[in-house]
């Protein structure tokens, strides 16, 4: 089985009109009974992995934006997302849903954030409010890790498939907390053709779906702005001047990639790149600031 094959079934959703309409009619069904929507995104491009309908769908429903795989992100770069979240009044963490202690870590936000609906139904006589929450994200952000996380035991792979149906099972995560063990699948933005570079950067669209050559020189474009010293470090580059030709050029001599007749292979040096990128092989790299936005 190749890499590809092994990816999840979540990786390679077409999302047709009529999967988007079911996959919204289950969350806004689930949403009715629940009193916070827990919003993973990835932590490298918290824009481009935020599903762009999910604030009209949720409505006034309080909401937690979880940052996830901050491992394989930039710190200082999440830190200002955290920051921006914040100052919008959104609620947001940064996580790391494979080695963090999920089960400590959010339960005490969760009441934070739900403090005075538990005010509330105290002052009603009741002594411990039931919470119940749900995960929604796009395909491949973290969710299934998420809820194995703060449930600290395996649950079933959830169906990465939007709209499926199954009886909806609550599992407790806290004394007063339980959570849908079902995640709600939203689709990506895909519209914009950088949320697409973006998704398809860290492995959550088709490589059909995007031009390779474009992608990757729109990446060692921001790689070169932001990051050049990894750039040194991995492929021994230095430029003082962007010229994508002159650098994949420069890339694929460095690592030997030639054709038969001495020219450099520019499509295996591309595929290089991509795969270091997808395998976190330039580690803790945030795809999109969002203070900084650039034009190529
Ligand atoms: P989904 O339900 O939203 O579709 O995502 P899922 O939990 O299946 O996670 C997608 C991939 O991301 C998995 O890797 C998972 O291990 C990885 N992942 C999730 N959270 C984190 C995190 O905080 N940090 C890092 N580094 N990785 C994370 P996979 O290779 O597809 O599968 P696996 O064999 O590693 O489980």
């Amino acid at each position: 089985m190749t890499k590809e094959e092994k990816k999840p079934a979540s990786t390679r959703i077409n999302w047709y009109p009529g999967h988007m309409q079911k996959a919204k009619i289950q969350i806004q069904e689930s949403l009715k009974m629940v009193d916070i929507v827990v919003e993973i995104r990835d932590a490298r491009i918290p824009f481009s992995s935020e599903n762009p309908l999910l604030r009209d769908i949720i409505a006034q429903k309080p909401r937690l934006i979880v940052l996830n795989k901050k491992d394989m992100a930039d710190a200082k770069r999440t830190d200002e997302w955290l920051e921006h979240l914040r100052n919008a009044n959104d609620q947001a963490v940064a996580i790391d849903a494979v080695n963090d202690n999920l089960k400590q870590i959010i339960p005490p936000i969760i009441k934070d954030i739900l403090k005075a609906k538990i005010a509330k139904a105290q002052a009603r006589g009741i002594r411990k409010k039931m919470l119940r929450a749900m995960v929604v994200g796009i395909p491949n952000v973290g969710k299934s890790t998420f809820i194995n996380g703060v449930v600290k035991k395996k649950v079933a792979k959830s169906e990465n498939r939007p709209g499926v149906t199954k009886s909806l099972q609550w599992i407790k995560i806290h004394e007063d907390i339980e959570l849908l063990d079902t995640p709600g699948v939203l689709w990506p933005r895909f519209a914009d053709e950088l949320v697409a570079v973006n998704l398809a950067l860290i492995g959550s669209l088709n490589d059909q779906v995007v031009d390779k050559k474009m992608l990757i020189k729109q990446a060692l474009f921001h790689l070169y702005n932001f990051y050049p010293d990894k750039l040194t470090m991995r492929y021994g580059i230095s430029f003082d001047r962007f010229d994508f030709e002159t650098m994949i050029e420069a890339i694929a001599a460095n690592k030997n990639f030639l054709l038969k007749d001495s020219k450099k292979d520019i499509n295996k040096a591309i595929d290089f790149i991509l795969t270091d990128i997808r395998n976190n092989r330039i580690e803790n790299v945030t795809w999109e600031f969002w203070h900084e936005p650039y034009q190529q």
